[in-house]
């Protein structure tokens, strides 16, 4: 089996219950989550308005789940020194909210986390080629960030498809591993057609806050990503 399939499910607390966001990380994790997908928006470089680093910080020590911080911020650079003291694991950033990508790479490894750089469903995947080498991460956006909820851009099946070919072929001529993540409008039905086309780590919001029984959803999602697997 490619290593590629080993699947992570990355709930967005971007529709979980702000009021208690420290119950609902615990919850969510004793669901099955594998990591925490937290959203940060400015109302800059996107219109909408989330959390920030207190935030991550205070969530922290109720889970030892990796903390996945996707920023919509610009500029992103003084964010990630905050982030990694809040105990954030991964980072990652829209690379035309960054001057210097690679230098916003390489800062966010310094700060002992894991790189990643998202993508606009309108952004060229070229952005990734000369920085592969400082990549952990790859996040292809199925929505225009902003706001939870919204429906699944079919043309990002495709890209997917290209953003795999990209890491394979890095992994195959001896790279170390880069993941790829997906984020906006993935749910249960569509879930399979996704880790498909190559993603092998799913952010869901809506679709699992959205119901009563987080465990109920998430164990859906993973018996349709083995279906994938051993068919
Ligand atoms: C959108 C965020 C997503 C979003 C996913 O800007 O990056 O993480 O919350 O929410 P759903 O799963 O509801 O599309
Ligand atoms: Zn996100």
């Amino acid at each position: 089996m490619p290593f590629s399939k080993q699947y992570r499910i990355a709930p967005s607390l971007l529709s979980a219950d702000f009021a208690r966001l420290g119950e609902e990380v615990v919850n969510v994790v004793e669901a099955g989550a594998d990591w925490i997908h937290l959203d940060v928006m400015d109302n800059h470089y996107v219109p909408n308005l989330t959390m920030g680093p207190m935030v991550c910080a205070a969530l922290r020590p109720h889970t030892q789940a990796p903390i996945d911080v996707h920023l919509m911020v610009e500029p992103v650079d003084s964010l990630i020194p905050q982030f990694a003291k809040a105990g954030a694991n991964i980072i990652s950033f829209h690379p035309e909210a960054s001057r210097h990508v690679d230098r916003t790479l390489a800062l966010i490894r310094d700060h002992g986390c894991k790189a990643g750089l998202v993508f606009n469903p309108a952004t060229p995947l070229s952005w990734m080629d000369y920085v592969m080498d400082k990549l952990d991460l790859v996040l292809l956006m199925s929505v225009n960030p902003g706001f939870g909820g919204q429906a699944f851009i079919p043309a990002t099946l495709q890209k997917l498809a290209q953003a795999r070919k990209k890491i394979d072929t890095w992994m195959a001529n001896g790279g170390h591993k880069i993941a790829l993540e997906i984020d906006g409008g993935v749910k249960v039905d569509n879930i399979a057609s996704i880790a498909e086309a190559g993603a092998d780590t799913f952010v869901a919001g809506s679709a699992i806050f959205g119901q009563p029984d987080y465990k109920k959803v998430i164990d859906a999602m993973r018996a349709k990503l083995e279906y994938n697997v051993y068919t």
